[in-house]
């Protein structure tokens, strides 16, 4: 039984050059590892509070040196000695420890560190993949009888960025693209390349910049509409020979949260018709939209706090598209208990420093299974070479990944990382496919 002996960490720098928290593990068995934090850029209001020190002499406020020295003095205190796999007390002392509802006295950058160092050296002292642990600790807080096995993720994959990801071009934030034609995931990355790299050409045929790319590696072209970006993806998706619908279907991250004006309660877009919304129009114009295109998936359509527009959105649209709650559920059980008694949404964003610990993240994807909402477990526009989530989304059968585009290294390495977890479960390797959308339409 390896226990922590010591707990260290570091600032570094995520994919915007930004300061970030890295904590290094290390057992009484001399094994070590590391794990490095993500961070956001749309954040919503409902998120685990990122500590950052907000003096304007380093990276302009930006340092996590507050959050470092935490995770090196108070939470090392608290966990050093602690059995590695015991990660549900690792988790339970650092909450308790914080005291606040948010994260905000030990930052939840401090503790997400740390909650993930610890897994991380918990599997390598067992000498074992990290997927393989966390499936072992999924199942743990099961009910009984019930074993998940792993499963590799279908991903969705940005191919055109806007929003606050990409200078505000476009008034949503990601058009996706997810490979329901596939039936393993390294066809699906490859067909996924094909299809960005397609786009990339017909962006240029149409005199766009396809060079310049938003935060999360897709294509940030200037576009006159946002109905225009997902033209130009389905002409790609067919350019690529790639048959739209059943072959690669469409998804949105509308982000809607980012350009709702909470004092008149409208959405206020751009471009696509009439400029201020109702939540009554944006739910027409979604549900026009799905009719017009291939679109299986819809990421916060509306606001994090907009409940009743949720419900309706949900009541006319989540029978036939998965309704994806991002800035909505913060991955909190709280929120998402909301929205299951509510009727609002039917699948559940992941993202582990939206909750601050792995033990959390694994309440919210139970709760999520057990009430028939889908998970997909996604990384942030600010990201690092760590893999985590790749492991993360196997291990406990999420059925769905978010990582961003098939460019810019830091989502090239979770990309990879799915590569070689899909060759170590071998033959036994069950890829979750299109059947994690749920949706009759592609039950072919
Ligand atoms: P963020 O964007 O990491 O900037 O919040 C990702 C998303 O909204 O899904
Ligand atoms: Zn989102």
């Amino acid at each position: 039984m390896p226990t922590l002996t010591k707990l260290w960490a570091r600032e570094v720098l995520d994919s915007r050059g930004r300061p970030t928290v890295e904590v290094e593990a290390t057992t009484s068995t001399g094994v070590s590892a590391l794990a490095i934090v993500p961070s956001g850029a749309s954040t919503g209001r409902h998120e685990a509070l990122e500590l950052r020190d907000g003096d304007p002499h380093h990276y302009g406020g930006l340092g996590v040196r507050r959050a470092v020295e935490k995770v090196r003095t108070e939470i090392a205190q608290l966990l050093v000695g602690v059995d590695v796999d015991n990660q549900r007390e690792v988790d339970e002392r650092m909450i308790r420890c914080d005291g606040t509802p948010n994260k905000s006295r030990l930052g939840a950058n401090a503790i997400l560190g740390a909650s993930l160092a610890v897994a991380h050296v918990a599997a390598a002292a067992r000498r074992e993949p990290l997927w393989a642990h966390l499936n072992r600790l999924y199942n743990h807080g099961n009910e009984p009888n019930e074993t998940i096995a792993p499963s590799v993720p279908l991903p969705m994959v940005n191919m055109i960025s806007g929003g606050l990801h990409a200078g505000r071009n476009l008034d949503f934030q990601d058009f996706l693209v997810i490979p329901v034609g596939a039936k393993s995931y390294s066809q699906a990355l490859a067909m996924i390349c094909e299809c960005y790299r397609s786009l990339g050409r017909v962006l240029a045929k149409h005199g766009e910049e396809a060079t310049l790319v938003g935060d999360e590696g897709g294509y940030g072209p200037k576009l006159k509409s946002n109905a225009r970006a997902v033209e130009l993806i389905i002409e790609a998706i067919e350019a690529a020979g790639l048959r739209p619908g059943s072959g690669m279907a469409i998804a949105l991250d509308v982000a809607s949260t980012h350009f709702y004006d909470v004092d008149t309660n409208t959405y206020r877009l751009s471009s696509d018709g009439s400029l201020a919304r109702t939540a009554d129009d944006m739910v027409a114009l979604l549900s026009e939209w799905t009719e017009k295109y291939p679109i299986v998936s819809i990421e916060d359509g509306l606001a994090e706090d907009d409940w009743n527009g949720w419900e309706k959105l949900t009541r006319q649209l989540g029978g036939r598209v998965q309704l994806i709650g991002d800035d909505l559920f913060a991955t909190n059980t709280a929120r998402l208990t909301h929205g299951i008694e509510q009727s609002a949404a039917n699948a559940v964003l992941i993202k582990i420093n939206q909750i601050g610990t792995l033990s959390e993240t694994f309440d919210a994807l139970h709760l999520a299974r057990a009430n028939g909402y889908r998970a997909i477990v996604s990384a942030r526009s600010g990201e690092t070479e760590d893999t985590t989530i790749a492991d993360l989304a196997t291990a406990t059968a999420a059925g769905q990944i978010k990582i961003g585009s098939v460019a810019r290294s830091e989502r090239l390495a979770k990309y990879n990382r799915l590569l070689r977890i899909e060759e170590e479960l071998g033959t036994g390797a069950t890829f979750a496919g299109a059947g994690a959308l749920k949706l009759k339409s592609l039950h072919a």
